[in-house]
């Protein structure tokens, strides 16, 4: 288990639809015994409500008004991957389905719910260590992770994977259809004005199209738990060297201009 200090460290995910950052987080969290969130359940679970009880994801302000209304809590499994709960009730059984993720991008792109849902984020990350995935961590949320992942794998293998996880859920899937929503999301989450997906200029890239994702996992945890010249794990505000660096395969995926190099 690696150290807590008041803050603990914090480990960013970030990456395209499908990449498998949530199998890695969690594999990760799990490792180094702290709690995992996958972000893009808030957006989700926001998305599921506003359909739910018939409010249009792209009338902005009522969808901002329900967010900040709603009851938000989260509470960890026993594996310790944090779960949503909107006024009291688990959302996970109802946010997997493929048409709340095509409207999450609507949601996604409400600016002010994004600023609520940041600060949710935040306050998970306040007091202990945390592994969190998204689209916007390394780059917004958390510019000052200890560590940045950007994982990125070919569409094909993304679609792959995405259309196993339904089928073994027991919901529907069509391959092509999969691909070319997650293309879309993809482009949506690219363009869009605020926080919109893209490598922090000091994350480390790690392409998984031909890898697993406990492969992915491992290097990751090598990197967190290498030792420093002193001979201690490596903490917070001790830059990794990166194991396994390239340019982004997502080529409209912007590196953050100026972004804020991690501590030293
Ligand atoms: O990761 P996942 O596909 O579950 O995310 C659902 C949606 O939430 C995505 O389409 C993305 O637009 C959005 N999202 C985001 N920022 C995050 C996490 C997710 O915009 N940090």
């Amino acid at each position: 288990m690696i150290p807590r200090g008041r803050r603990g460290i914090v480990i960013a995910i970030d990456g395209p639809a499908g990449v498998g950052k949530s199998t890695v987080g969690h594999l990760v969290a799990k490792s180094l015994g702290c709690p995992f969130v996958n972000s893009g359940e808030m957006y989700r679970a926001l998305t599921w409500k506003a359909m739910q009880i018939g409010v249009d994801v792209n009338d902005a302000a009522r969808v901002a008004s329900l967010a900040t209304g709603l009851r938000w809590e989260f509470h960890p499994t026993a594996e310790g991957t944090m779960r949503t709960f909107i006024d009291g009730e688990n959302v996970a059984a109802h946010i997997r389905d493929e048409r709340v993720s095509a409207a999450s991008s609507a949601v996604a792109a409400n600016p002010e719910v994004r600023r609520f849902l940041c600060r949710l984020q935040r306050g998970l990350g306040a007091s202990s260590s945390i592994v969190m995935e998204g689209r916007d961590i390394g780059t917004h949320v958390f510019p000052d992770a200890d560590y940045k992942i950007y994982l990125d794998a070919e569409v094909g293998e993304r679609a792959k994977r995405r259309y196993r996880q339904l089928k073994a859920s027991g919901l529907p899937a069509g391959l092509q259809r999969i691909r070319e929503a997650m293309l879309k999301r993809d482009l949506s989450d690219l363009k869009r004005r605020i926080n919109p997906l893209c490598q922090a200029d000091d994350a480390i890239v790690i392409d998984s199209t031909h890898l697993t994702l406990h492969e992915v996992a491992s290097k990751i945890i090598r990197l967190i738990r290498r030792p420093s010249s002193n001979g201690r794990s490596r903490r917070a505000g001790a830059r990794p060297r990166p194991e396994v660096e390239r340019p982004g395969r997502v080529q409209e995926g912007r590196r953050r201009a100026g972004a804020r190099r991690a501590r030293r």
